[in-house]
């Protein structure tokens, strides 16, 4: 027997399996020790006193929100550059999602355009800066806008488990953190699953009442809760990545640098910029050109998948499309018909980088 599985571009490991094999046999699914040891171990690697399983990053968004008290006639800041989970938790709270800019460079939110939003805003409540692909979003610039308007800050983490940036920390670096365990991310639970974490013990305690329909310990419906839990199978396949993780991180990271040495001399390719004091998880390798869809269509034609991470800015969906003018979004505008995303996970070998840098080359050059 394979001592792992493949599972998407991660590995569920046999020890994983077999601590699967050991909940099942157990007979206690959910609300027990292994969540709790997932939470703990999950805090400690992050730097925060509580982290609360739950059932996806979607839903650790909006619990974090909805315990902030963020509601109707709220306005939060998100990004337009992202994927509409960021959004959504928003809407579904009644609040008013308003869309803000990102720097050219790194991807992420823009402090300036944040600045503004939250100047001409009538209700600021709260701002979700989304470490895109993997790398942090300028915390410290993002955390005095956000002193300065009493705003909520929730990392949205989903895509960058134990990235960082200075003194940063992803998960850490606000008044709470969202993560995602969804298959395709840096670890994953084999399933859906997410996490919040935070220092704050009354957020945490009220995050754990929500997940679980609002209940308190004595069994008192104290808040409308539903149910947002994470599952004991799940919690134990998160142990064994969260061993792994880091490991995974330094391959995706090694990677990039891979890549981007590669292509520095290709011209009518721009590559990733990784901050000099950041550690990029690279859960997406993301460069721009001209010729997005000819480039795309050269690669497939040799048998290299690419993705387009997203093909719509968040502002731009259907569900919000009449809050936004598209030209207030210049950069977020600039970028949706040139970003391309090119194979990146842990197992990528060296040979395989070198294959997709030569066929961008053989059509760029
Ligand atoms: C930036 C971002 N936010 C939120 C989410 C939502 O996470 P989930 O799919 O676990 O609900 C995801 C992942 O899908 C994401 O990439």
């Amino acid at each position: 027997m394979p001592d792992t599985v493949d599972f998407t571009d991660i590995r569920v490991s046999e020890d994983a399996i077999e601590a699967v094999e050991d909940v099942l046999r157990g007979g206690r699914y959910v609300k027990g020790p292994v969540v709790e040891r997932f939470e703990s171990a999950f805090a400690e690697e992050c730097g925060v006193d509580h982290a609360v399983g739950v059932s996806s990053g979607t839903a650790a968004l909006r619990l974090a929100l909805q315990a902030a008290d963020v509601g109707p006639g709220d306005d939060v800041f998100v990004p337009g550059h992202t994927f509409f989970a960021t959004v959504s938790p928003v809407l579904s709270l009644g609040a008013n999602p308003v869309f803000v800019d990102v720097d050219s460079e790194t991807y992420t939110m823009d402090p300036d355009s944040l600045a503004d939003a939250a100047a001409d805003a009538e209700n600021p409540a709260a701002v979700i800066p989304v470490h895109i692909y993997g790398c942090l979003a300028e915390m410290g610039a993002i955390r005095s806008i956000a002193d300065e308007h009493d705003l909520f800050v929730l990392e949205d983490a989903c895509q960058a488990h134990f990235g960082d940036r200075g003194e940063d920390v992803a998960g850490a670096a606000g008044d709470a953190g969202a993560f995602s365990f969804y298959p395709s991310k840096n670890m994953t639970v084999a399933g859906d699953g997410g996490m919040v974490t935070t220092d704050d013990p009354d957020l945490a305690r009220e995050m754990r009442e929500l997940r679980n329909h609002g209940r308190d310990d004595a069994g008192t419906h104290l808040h409308l809760g539903l149910n947002y839990r994470l599952d004991e199978t799940n919690a134990a396949v998160g142990i064994d990545q969260l061993e792994r993780v880091r490991d995974w991180n330094e391959r995706r990271n090694a990677a990039a640098q891979r890549y981007t040495e590669r292509l520095a001399d290709v011209d009518g390719v721009e590559t990733p910029t990784e901050p000099d004091d950041a550690f990029h998880v690279y859960h997406l390798y993301v460069v721009q050109t001209d010729d997005r869809d000819g480039l795309r269509e050269h690669l497939d034609d040799r048998g290299i998948g690419t993705g387009i991470h997203y093909e719509t800015p968040a502002h731009r969906h259907p569900a919000v499309e009449d809050r936004t003018d598209p030209d207030t979004l210049p950069v977020t505008e600039r970028l949706v018909d040139r970003i391309v995303s090119l194979p990146m996970h842990p197992r990528i070998e060296d040979d395989e980088v070198d294959t997709v840098c030569e066929a961008i080359a053989g059509y760029l050059e």
